[in-house]
């Protein structure tokens, strides 16, 4: 197994420019690897081990770098076979980071937030510095204070971050979240698996990334229990040990793809790509009229060459329609015959990307109101949250800038599906989610090029 390769704090990867010469079909076979929103926790949940875990299927994005370093800094020992996607972390010796090295090396990542829980228990306090993340949202982190505060630790806002510690240890407790949060619920796993007694943890987000969280915690000896209803109950243990887990793949990728071939007028294998955890985007996919031949060893997206069909969507927490598909599938519902009605329910502030796509020529009205369906919490606020999206329409090249991750590679789908030449400057913020994205689109006959002009 290969050495890891660091990369160094403040590296900017994020100012390349990119151009895209539109209007070929994507055509061809890609793999998707390990999701990015599992992998990154599992990494962290390697901290809790006394003995060495081996990840399997780790896509090689920036995202799993930032964590690695974060990891290395606390004096976990890593080793990444890149090529082969095996990451093996050794946890022996966990030690006290500088938050200026966490703050340099976290980047715009929230990851750090979920340090907190393992390094209570190895060292008895946590340092996190102020969180950035997607520019997609407040991204608030008050349910991860709340729910570390429920489990006994004290909360310390400190000039320099946020100062966490447990003079008497953590406790098992019980957690009711008023908002199924991803990461508030990924926080209680982390910590209550370690904390004395039972958590009953209710409202909890079940999404097919935490589902595979807890096969990772079991596999160290976790005892977790997921209801029905929302619910999982977690008994704390003494010790956990380490894991050795193939990383479930990336819907998320596999998604976004998918919408690149329908918009291209394409035909794109994704290898990898599974089923089950993506049922919900399959059924809109097909409402759209996309094609799709489900397989085990992945899932064949294309475009049948009949007029697609505009629809009603509103994102929710799983089992809905998630919210990072929603950026990929607007730039595929502006070539729908017809009106689509889009209501963002997940994050406040998710539509700011469809300006640039109008510049584009699109047509998309964005609105304050719940569109669409039922109203969500941000129906009484002033936040743009609805979108109608008029189409078909043609998508022409423009000068446009990544606002966002998932906004970003919607953006590339979009310059690949327009007339003439796109340039998309600050690429590099794709790499934090896309593995190999510009090898993907090589293979898949796309035409770009890198470069300043
Ligand atoms: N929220 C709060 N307070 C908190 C935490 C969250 O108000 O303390 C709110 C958020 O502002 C948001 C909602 O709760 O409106 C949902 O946020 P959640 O906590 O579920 O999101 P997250 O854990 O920060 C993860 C993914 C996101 C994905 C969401 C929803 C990772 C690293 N990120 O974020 O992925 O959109 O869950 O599924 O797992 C992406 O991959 O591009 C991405 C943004």
């Amino acid at each position: 197994m290969g050495a890891l390769t660091s990369v160094p704090p403040g590296k900017d990867t994020m100012s390349s420019t990119f151009h895209v010469r539109g209007g070929r079909p994507l055509d061809g076979e890609i793999t998707v690897r390990g999701a990015k929103n599992l992998v990154s926790k599992a990494m962290v949940a390697a901290l809790l081990g006394t003995s060495p875990s081996v990840l399997r299927s780790v896509p090689d994005i920036s995202d799993v770098r930032i964590v690695s370093n974060l990891l290395s800094i606390h004096g976990v020992k890593i080793e990444h076979d890149v090529a082969g996607g095996e990451l093996r972390l050794d946890p022996s010796n966990v030690e006290r980071a500088h938050v200026a090295d966490i703050d340099a090396h976290a980047g715009s990542s929230r990851i750090p937030i979920l340090f907190c829980g393992p390094l209570l228990h190895r060292l008895g306090e946590a340092i996190i510095p102020d969180l950035g993340g997607c520019r997609i949202g407040d991204r608030p982190i008050n349910y991860h204070l709340d729910v570390l505060r429920s489990f006994g630790a004290i909360v310390d806002k400190r000039e320099m971050g946020i100062h966490i510690t447990a003079p008497n240890g953590l406790r098992g407790t019980k957690i009711h979240l008023e908002y199924p949060s991803v990461g508030a619920t990924e926080q209680v796993l982390l910590t209550a698996v370690r904390a004395q007694g039972v958590t009953e943890l209710t409202g909890a987000a079940v999404e097919p990334e935490i589902e595979d969280l807890i096969a990772v915690l079991q596999k160290m000896g976790a005892l977790i229990s997921l209801q029905t209803d929302r619910t999982i109950t977690i008994e704390g243990v003494d010790e956990l040990g380490g894991y050795d887990h193939v990383a479930l793949a990336d819907r998320i990728e596999a998604g976004s793809w998918a919408c690149a071939a329908l918009v291209t007028k394409g035909d794109v294998f994704v290898r990898g790509a599974q089923q089950k955890p993506m049922a919900t985007f399959l059924n809109i996919f097909r409402k759209v009229g996309g094609g799709l031949e489900i397989r085990e060893d992945g899932i064949r997206f294309h475009h049948p060459g009949t007029p697609l069909k505009a629809i009603a969507l509103e994102t929710d927490v799983h089992p809905g329609f998630m919210t990072d598909w929603q950026q990929p599938l607007v730039v595929a519902l502006t070539q729908a015959d017809g009106i689509s009605i889009l209501h963002e329910t997940v994050y406040e502030n998710r539509l700011g990307f469809t300006s640039a796509l109008n510049d584009m020529g699109a047509r998309i009205q964005v609105y304050r109101e719940c569109l669409g369906g039922s109203s969500c919490r941000f129906g009484r606020s002033n936040y743009n949250h609805s979108a109608v999206v008029s189409g078909p329409t043609s998508l022409r090249g423009a000068d446009i800038t990544v606002p966002d991750l998932r906004g970003g590679f919607s953006y590339l789908i979009a310059a690949l599906g327009a007339e003439g030449v796109s340039t998309i400057r600050g690429i590099g913020l794709i790499d934090r989610g896309y593995e190999s994205f510009r090898d993907k689109l090589t293979a898949l006959g796309a035409d770009y090029w890198e470069g300043e002009e």
